[in-house]
């Protein structure tokens, strides 16, 4: 089966690429398919002719769309728009990736897939518009929401790096760090989330999925298990999201629950702090056997 993976050099794109075996992936990045491009689009799908298309593309700065709603519109809708009409002129499965952030927070249990959407940030209406416009033009389609990325490559969108090694990184420079203890997530490893894509791609029900690492935790509860699991002593400080004010409002409660994989008899994926020791052996900061 050839996978086209748009977005490889991503976090995420990069783990697709350590995961699905090389005869079968077809890995570009924005300079050889940019999405917001319609032609382009439609020529690099038509060229390659996969059986399927995995777009981890996103504008996801979240702050910098409230104020750049065009921009994200341009990826995160319309980009998926062109994809969806690219792939269904191509006969090509589409995998969407989509967010938490679709959701409003409100909720005190993990989201499910027939939980109703409820953005409140222009991040998360634009990529909502992103799932309508896949699921409008292309039955066969995958849409894959998921929460609180970490991985080897670092997050380009973002400008690199991710939220565990900024954490070990600010804790060279601090005295202490703080960290909110009101936002809830499910904090997910590229890799776990990459292998189950390339699973699901092979050959599972089109639809809505949910995918993270299980259970859930504050940024908080992260953050003291990064370095309970390195076995440093560093002080960290809970504090709420209002200390740290921000054009976007993060949603309190976004973790997400695996329901419909769990259905499906195929939700295997594992809890995070095991997630978490993981990327901390793969990615050189943690010893295995340590701890
Ligand atoms: N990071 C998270 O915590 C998180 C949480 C939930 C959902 N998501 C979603 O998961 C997906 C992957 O996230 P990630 O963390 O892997 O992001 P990432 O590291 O920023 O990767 C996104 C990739 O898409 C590329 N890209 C950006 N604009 C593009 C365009 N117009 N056409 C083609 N490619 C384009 C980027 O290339 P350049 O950077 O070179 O432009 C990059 O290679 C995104 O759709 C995001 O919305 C992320």
């Amino acid at each position: 089966m050839k996978i086209m993976i748009v977005g490889a050099d991503g976090q995420l794109g990069s783990d697709l690429c350590r995961v699905v075996p090389s005869a079968e992936q077809i890995p570009l990045t924005v300079r050889e398919i940019d999405v917001t491009d319609r032609e382009r689009t439609a020529a690099a799908v038509a060229k390659y002719a996969p059986q399927a298309v995995i777009n981890t593309a996103g504008y996801h700065r979240v702050d910098d769309c409230e104020d750049h709603a065009r921009e994200a519109f341009a990826v995160n809708a319309l980009g998926a728009k062109y994809l969806a009409e690219a792939c269904r002129a191509a006969g090509a499965a589409l995998m969407h990736i989509s967010t938490d952030y679709v959701f409003a927070g409100e909720k005190q249990a993990p989201y499910t897939e027939s939980d109703a959407p409820g953005p409140q940030t222009l991040y998360g209406i634009s990529k909502l518009a992103g799932e309508f416009c896949v699921r409008y033009l292309l039955k066969e389609h995958f849409i894959v929401r998921t929460a609180g990325l970490y991985g080897r490559a670092g997050c380009l969108g973002k400008g690199g790096g991710n939220f565990v090694e900024n954490m070990i990184r600010l804790a060279k420079s601090r005295p202490e760090l703080k960290v909110v203890t009101d936002e809830i997530v499910s904090p997910t490893y590229t890799r776990d989330l990459a292998r189950k894509l390339y699973e699901l791609a092979g050959g599972a029900e089109y639809g809505l999925y949910h995918i993270v690492n299980h259970g859930r935790c504050s940024w908080y509860d992260f953050t003291v298990k990064i370095f309970e699991l390195l076995n440093e002593k560093v002080t960290v400080k809970p504090a709420l999201a209002a200390e740290f004010p921000a054009k976007a409002k993060r949603p309190r409660y976004s973790a997400l629950a695996n329901a419909r994989l769990a259905a499906q008899g195929r939700d295997d994926l594992r809890d995070w702090p095991a997630a978490l020791r993981a990327y901390l052996i793969e990615s050189g900061h943690l010893r295995e056997g340590k701890q």
